[in-house]
């Protein structure tokens, strides 16, 4: 086999064989003539970029005559390797990947755009991607072995991994490496037809109004995307402490203080949990409360928050819908060590939350709101969900896109007085209902 297609063809992108010698044996000649933890002070372009001129002439030195295209892919392949994260570092620096999945040594997966494709690379074997994961743990001070066989770690550069091996995986070691989501504006996200113009105007006037809104959609609809997005419309003279598990919320005010979960360390000690920081934040004087995603007993401390006086919270929960959000939160709550009763809760929950925003991620890859509701009921009364937003789907096209346009509804009296008392508009497309039965309404247990 000609040396070319020996480096060059994907499907031999990281297969065993000759050109994995050749790989190995540069990589150990670079490693021997630089230093890499000397180079850690350097930013990423830079170091590459002396490793490859390093490895250049390493190359011209000591190794066979290659054309420049070889030469060029023999050096980018050694460098991605010294680097540390091998085949997956090209995959890492190309922005238009949102997502890897590496299912075994095999098949390796991204997410571009909303839709998910194969690549046609492998590693080595499952001893190299097993490597490669310790690589990617060790730098973040985590394990993982037998005795600790799943980990969640976020690289220093933002990146959400979580790692699953064998005995649990049954396919060999799973890498999966969600990138640092970029934020949106609330601007780009109707460009994306993700909601429009009037919920736009509806939503700002409800945040500044001080509503406790609750995001909820499955994983990756864009929850923290657009928790994210409508913390932007919190006034700036406003104190934020955002409480997150990996801190992912960018807000542009001055006045945000961060927190970030903290899970135990190696020897199992350390933790501090979304609740703790929930408890703590209550004591720092907020004048908002963003949690990133009620995803336990916190739920409990939010909710009592929430109907405490901090008002204007925002938080988002993992729920395929309005009322089962509505249960989600309710579940966890009673997940917390202390006992409340079922019927509190329910109140707690009546009297705490006030909007509920549904995201869903459709098979075309697109994000939408589905429903905005208002949480209309009081008490112990079984919830009452009053739609004001809604987006109904028309049937997939042949090339497999969803399109269909947004409903208003009219908005209950008492979320229009409250709007009016904060100086905000109803907007026109919405209005107000004068009777009940002018309301979208739907109750929950
Ligand atoms: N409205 C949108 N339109 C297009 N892409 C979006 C939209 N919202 C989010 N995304 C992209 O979808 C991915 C997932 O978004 P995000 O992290 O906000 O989702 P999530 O629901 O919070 O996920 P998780 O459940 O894992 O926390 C990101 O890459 C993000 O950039
Ligand atoms: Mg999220």
């Amino acid at each position: 086999m000609s040396l070319r297609a020996r480096i060059s063809t994907p499907e031999e992108h990281g297969s065993r064989g000759e050109d994995g010698h050749l790989v190995a044996s540069y990589r150990a000649k670079l490693l021997e003539e630089i230093d890499l933890a000397e180079m850690s002070s350097l930013a990423a372009a830079e170091r590459r970029a002396r490793l490859e001129r390093v490895l250049g002439h390493i190359i011209s030195r000591e190794g066979p005559v290659l054309s420049t295209v070889e030469r060029s892919q023999l050096i980018r392949r050694v460098v991605d390797e010294a680097l540390g994260l091998g085949i997956l570092e090209p995959l890492l620096e190309d922005a238009s990947i949102t997502e890897i999945m590496v299912n075994g040594p095999d098949a390796i997966f991204v997410e571009r755009g909303g839709r998910v494709e194969q690549l046609p690379l492998r590693f080595v074997s499952a001893d190299q991607l097993m490597q490669t994961i310790e690589r990617i743990v060790s730098t973040v001070n985590r394990r993982v072995d037998e005795s600790n066989p799943m980990v969640d770690a976020r690289l220093p550069s933002g990146e959400r991994v979580n790692v699953i091996i064998p005995p649990l995986s049954l396919t060999g070691p799973i890498l999966t490496i969600r990138r640092f989501p970029r934020s949106f504006t609330l601007q780009e996200l109707i460009s994306f037809g993700s909601l429009d113009e009037q919920m736009v105007y509806l939503l700002a006037g409800l945040v500044q109004a001080k509503f406790n809104i609750i995001v909820s959609g499955a994983t990756g609809t864009g929850k923290t995307t657009l928790l994210n997005a409508l913390s932007g419309l919190i006034p700036s003279h406003e104190r934020i402490i955002t409480i997150e598990d990996s801190a992912e919320l960018q807000l542009q005010q001055s006045h945000v203080v961060r927190l970030e979960s903290r899970p135990p360390n190696v020897e199992g000690k350390g933790q501090v949990s979304i609740r703790d920081l929930v408890r703590n934040s209550l004591r720092m004087r907020p004048d908002r409360i963003v949690v990133g995603e009620v995803r336990g007993g916190e739920s409990l401390d939010m909710l009592q928050a929430m109907s405490t006086g901090h008002d204007g919270s925002l938080a988002t929960v993992h729920a395929n819908s309005a009322e089962d959000a509505l249960t989600r939160l309710q579940t966890l709550a009673s997940m917390s060590d202390v006992e409340v009763p079922f019927v509190a809760l329910h109140d707690q929950i009546n009297s705490a939350v006030d909007v509920l925003v549904q995201l869903t991620r459709f098979a075309d890859g697109a994000r939408r709101i589905t429903e905005i509701a208002l949480l209309d009921s009081h008490g112990g009364d079984p919830y009452r969900l009053a739609t004001v937003a809604r987006f109904d789907a028309r049937p997939m096209t042949p090339d497999g896109r969803v399109y269909g346009t947004f409903q208003y509804f009219p908005l209950p009296r008492r979320t229009a007085d409250r709007l009016y008392m904060a100086s905000q508009p109803v907007p026109q497309a919405f209005g107000v209902a004068h009777s009940a039965d002018q309301l979208a309404t739907r109750e929950a247990r």
